[in-house]
């Protein structure tokens, strides 16, 4: 979704240049135009990638600041007129925002009434002409911000610039993060720190209802009613490297690749093994009211509800608590019944998925408390909920969530050992646990190692326009998002499916050229799967079954088999859903598609 980087420096660099590489590293957000300005060169902007950008910049463009974005199309058509920056009438005040302003058509025929003349179909431009208005009054162009963002509703994170005074950049957030680089000579602004990495671990993020402004020399942050704010910065230790891809042909593979490393990170120092316990450092603080909580509510969106429901099994079978799992969408249209004995457990990579911080804010509204299984350091959601559990799994850039669903559904794991040894999990059942998640890092490595037999397997079925995927109990989530992965990359369609209902429906598509992907471990529900495998096979549908090493009897029923190492029931997922990501991987590849920047889709959707 939409990405804001700006910068402004004393250090002779050329700004157009930082800006454009921060633009890079915002990509993975997914986007449909992007924009630049510079005070000293004025504004280029285009449709479609960076790249494109990089060539309509003429020779000679400079400038020692600037505001770049990358837009993904909510008010009008992605095109040039609509790519940010936009400027008031006389070119003079430039902004970049993510977000919607809602009152903008009433705002925007104000100005119209004033004289102002609009050039685009964007909510954003508003905010430029309403800037100028309020200089025609206030000759500072603080305070000209100030009065205009006063007087706008809706979301967002924005920032401003003003020709005539180009070392100083303003930013405001309301609702759409923004986070300041704070570095030796040189200010940053962005939406997320990728950009600001390369630059400076020193990063101070905003909360809603704050501005903030920044110049070559320092910054300083206030409220909308001009209170000062005082906050430290934040070292992140994300290395600019990280985000890159690490060798690989695309940031999905690596990040698939990087899963032990993942899990380990997710692991490290959380682990009692000879006690059976899990220490949650962030949970400490309301260890004491978890002893009393009745029930459990995940909200969460796409991969991450995925994971959410996987947790379900986990904590009702051995925490002995009861769950839902609710869309983020959803949740907040409903009429739970939440109490102070409620705990609302929002799961996120990004932690800025609005329908998840939503769903959450109701429930804190409504007096649950709220939890967090959030991957980025410093976001939304793990700020507004009242304690939570880090991922560790560094940054995602693949819009495809592949490690960070594997380090949500360990993070899980955790959470179900330290519920349940708070109700009566015995310690061994405990160690059991904690041995088995330890075992897990060297088990998906072998995973890994059989990639190549993966890419073939992903040759072979290439042609099929369908499929079907079935798993059981812990592994029923699983299918959903084994099916979600081939079809947001591959554009395939791809059917998740709780294989006992598969004969309510699903099945009547079954024929010889619709495969279906089966999991099916040697567990509880290994007779039923290899049933539902016949019930297939009877139809003549292919079935690819994801196994268990060392199970000789589905080869001889399925048509080909991924196997997979024996682990606990519960944390199977983990691995089982690691040949289901290379496959939608290596199918979507195969037909040479955007593997990392699928279209449509964003990687943060910061809109509802
Ligand atoms: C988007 C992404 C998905 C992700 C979902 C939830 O749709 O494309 O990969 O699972 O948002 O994101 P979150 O950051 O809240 O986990």
């Amino acid at each position: 979704m939409c990405g804001i980087f700006a910068y402004t420096g004393k250090k002779g660099k050329d700004a157009g240049g930082v800006l454009l590489d921060g633009l890079l590293s915002l990509e993975y957000r997914g986007y449909d135009s992007a924009g630049i300005y510079t005070p000293e060169s004025g504004s280029v902007r285009t449709p479609g990638a960076v790249a494109e950008l990089r060539k309509k910049i003429p020779k000679g463009f400079k400038g020692k600041s600037g505001i770049a974005h990358l837009r993904w199309a909510t008010h009008g058509e992605p095109t040039e007129k609509n790519a940010h920056p936009h400027s008031d009438c006389e070119g003079e005040v430039w902004v970049v925002h993510n977000g919607i302003i809602e009152n903008f058509k009433e705002l925007k025929e104000k100005l119209i009434k004033k004289g102002h003349t609009f050039t685009s179909d964007s909510d954003t431009e508003v905010l430029a002409h309403l800037v100028e208005e309020h200089l025609k009054k206030e000759k500072s162009f603080e305070k000209a911000a100030l009065a205009a963002l006063n007087e706008v509703n809706g979301t967002y994170g924005i920032a401003l610039q003003y020709k005539k005074e180009p070392d100083r950049i303003i930013a405001a957030r309301m609702g759409s993060p923004i986070v300041l680089g704070l570095g030796d000579g040189e200010h940053f602004i962005a939406s997320d720190p990728s950009p600001i990495l390369p630059h400076t671990k020193k990063v101070v993020f905003l909360e809603d209802g704050e501005v903030a402004v920044i110049s070559p020399d320092g910054h300083r942050i206030f409220k909308l009613d001009s209170t000062k704010v005082k906050r430290d910065a934040t070292n992140i230790d994300w290395s600019a490297e990280a985000t890159q891809k690490g060798g690989h042909e695309h940031f999905m593979l690596k990040e698939i690749m990087e899963g032990p490393e993942v899990i380990e990170n997710t692991l490290r120092g959380r682990l009692i093994i000879e006690k059976g316990l899990a220490k949650l450092g962030g949970l400490e603080s309301v260890a004491k009211q978890l002893e009393k909580i009745e029930r459990v509510i995940v909200v969460a969106c796409g991969t991450a509800y995925y994971a959410g429901l996987v947790g379900e099994y986990m904590l009702e079978e051995y925490a002995g608590i009861p769950v839902e799992v609710e869309l983020g969408s959803e949740f907040r249209y409903r009429k739970s019944v939440i109490n102070e004995k409620t705990v609302v457990l929002g799961i996120s990579q990004s932690g800025e998925t609005a329908d998840t911080l939503e769903a959450l804010r109701e429930g804190k509204r409504r007096g649950a408390l709220t939890l967090g299984i959030v991957n980025t350091v410093g976001s939304t959601i793990a700020r507004e909920t009242d304690a939570g559990v880090y991922n560790h799994a560094g940054p995602e850039i693949s819009v495809a969530s592949t490690k960070a669903f594997l380090s949500q559904l360990t993070a899980l794991a955790l959470f179900t050992m330290f519920f349940g040894r708070q109700r009566g999990m015995s310690e061994a059942t405990g160690r059991e646990i904690a041995k088995a998640l330890k075992e897990l890092p060297e088990k998906l490595q072998q995973i890994l190692d059989t990639k190549e037999s993966i890419q073939k397997l992903a040759k072979k079925y290439s042609k099929a326009r369908d499929f079907l995927y079935i798993g059981r109990k812990y592994n029923y989530p699983i299918a959903y998002e084994g099916a979600i992965k081939l079809k947001e990359i591959s554009y395939v369609h791809a059917e998740g499916c709780g294989a006992g209902e598969m004969k309510h429906g699903p099945i009547a598509m079954i024929d010889e050229n619709f495969p279906t992907m089966a999991i099916a471990p040697k567990d509880s529900m290994y007779e039923k799967m290899v049933s539902n495998i016949h019930e297939i096979k009877a139809r003549k549908g292919p079935v690819i079954a994801i196994a268990t090493k060392g199970d000789k009897e589905i080869a001889k029923l399925a048509d080909d088999v991924l196997y997979v190492p024996e682990t606990l029931e519960m944390l199977s997922p983990i691995l089982n859903v690691v040949p289901l990501q290379l496959f939608a991987y290596y199918f979507a590849k195969e037909k040479g598609l955007n593997v990392d920047r699928p279209r449509n889709l964003a990687k943060s959707v910061t809109v509802e």
